[in-house]
């Protein structure tokens, strides 16, 4: 990537003027301005001082104090959004924070992919159907992935609807969140179960066991497990991929209070690895927001582009501004990785170093389903973790693409879903996830590297 030329003063429609990657051609500019306008009018889903306190929050995890847990949904669904979902969603999200926090001995910021994830950058623009070539399909804040061009064609309505699903799950979220649903002995229980039903989950009741006697040992020491507020409330931030930037300019309000401007449709967002490039729209975009900001790093990602696009978005070093979420593959770790610590480390930019295990590492079933293997995701985390520690740098967190549902996506894992049970119960509408009992193996296994 060219260094930037950029000069011209920062506003919230300044990405108009730029290169724009991975947007749709929307049939009807007058009706998406309608919307634009319309969206505007309405109220943020969250507030400029929550997204502080995620930077706050942040700050501790990019500082080696705090780890971070992200997580939820590759895309969410127009037509997944039962109270269950989300629900259970949360719930395994809650319930391999705990595993982490005791593993780790310091507190885990969980910020959720969720509430916004609603659309997807695609390696093709378009893909054939039944002989016929399609627009591909850009998750439902933009189209529908029924295979017939109507169903295809974006439609900005859709903006509408996204930011509606997004107020009714945040909505949920909260009251969950603060309503003793994340009660920790209860979350607690529900890790119990799970070790006692899986023939892998044996392998995590010592980590189990000790959380319990500590659990007991608060209690005995005459701590009231009931009545501890921070026992039963959590801090819970929604994140999403900042993609359709004309969704994201509509929801950003200047902050009354600092003056500053905040994308108020996330607490959390983060710039993919397909439109990280520095002179374009969503770099330029995300530059000017106060939020927190992820930036994906796959393989071509050079040392030089990552401190370069870190002295874009946080020219002032701000720890917890900056989570550089790397996503290389499984057996790619180490060839990348190290120099891009050294090349930020040497940079001064206190940046929080996150590992999203899926990205690299989809491949195609036998039977051409998108997959991906439970034991590829838990080698990338090791080889992280080895990084990180051979460094002396902190792993700071990870990146995880889940569901609560019992969906049969991923490869392997505590139930061990095989080739032949893909097509079980495969529902995503785009990324293989993993399933709830999945993603707290994947937990304990890092709660063991925590530990190692
Ligand atoms: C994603 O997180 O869903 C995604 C598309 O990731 P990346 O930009 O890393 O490919
Ligand atoms: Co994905």
């Amino acid at each position: 990537m060219a260094s930037s030329t950029k000069n011209t003063p920062w506003n919230p429609g300044s990405w108009r003027s730029l290169p724009s990657l991975q947007q749709p051609v929307w049939p009807d500019e007058g009706a998406l301005k309608a919307v634009e306008s319309r969206l505007s009018e309405l109220p943020p889903l969250v507030f400029a001082g929550e997204a502080r306190n995620l930077t706050a929050s942040l700050a501790s995890v990019a500082q080696g104090n705090a780890f971070l847990l992200q997580a939820g949904d590759c895309a969410e669904s127009f037509n997944e959004s039962s109270a269950d979902q989300i629900r259970d969603k949360l719930k395994v999200i809650l319930q391999m924070a705990i595993a982490l926090t005791y593993a780790s001995g310091v507190p885990v910021v969980k910020v959720g992919r969720i509430a916004g994830q609603f659309a997807k950058p695609r390696s093709n623009m378009t893909e054939t159907v039944g002989g016929v070539e399609l627009d591909v399909f850009r998750g439902h804040m933009v189209n529908d992935e029924a295979g017939d061009e109507a169903s295809r064609r974006p439609d900005p309505e859709r903006l509408v609807t996204a930011y509606n699903q997004s107020v009714a799950t945040l909505n949920l979220l909260r009251a969950f969140t603060k309503g003793g649903f994340a009660d920790l002995s209860q979350v607690h229980a529900w890790n119990q179960e799970f070790v006692a039903s899986s023939g892998e989950g044996q392998r995590y009741e010592a980590v189990a066991g000790e959380i319990d006697r500590a659990l007991r040992f608060m209690a005995a020491c005459g701590i009231d497990l009931d009545a501890e507020g921070s026992l039963h409330n959590v801090d819970f931030f929604t994140s999403h991929e900042a993609l359709i930037l004309n969704y994201e300019e509509a929801l950003t309000r200047k902050d009354s209070l600092t003056g500053d401007f905040y994308d108020c449709s996330a607490h959390m967002l983060w710039i993919g690895d397909r439109t990280r490039q520095l002179d374009n729209a969503h770099v330029e975009f995300l530059s000017g927001v106060e939020n927190p900001l992820g930036i994906k790093i796959g393989p071509s990602a050079t040392p030089q582009d990552v401190v370069t696009l870190c002295e874009r978005l946080d020219p002032h070093k701000t720890p917890g501004r900056l989570t550089l979420i790397a996503r290389f593959g499984a057996g790619n770790v180490a060839t990348f990785l190290p120099g891009l610590i050294d090349a930020v480390s040497a940079s001064g930019h206190p940046v929080i170093w996150a590992c999203d295990p899926m990205h690299g590492n989809t491949i195609t079933s036998q039977s051409g389903k998108k997959t991906r293997r439970f034991d590829d995701i838990i080698a990338e985390l090791t080889e992280f973790f080895a990084v990180h520690r051979s460094k002396g740098t902190w792993p700071g967190g990870v990146h995880i693409e889940l569901t609560g549902d019992d969906v049969t996506e991923c490869l392997g894992g505590a139930d061990e879903i095989g080739e032949g049970d893909l097509g079980d119960n495969y529902t995503t509408t785009c990324d293989p996830r993993l399933n709830a009992r999945q993603s707290l193996d994947l937990a304990f296994r890092v709660a063991e590297l925590l530990r190692s």
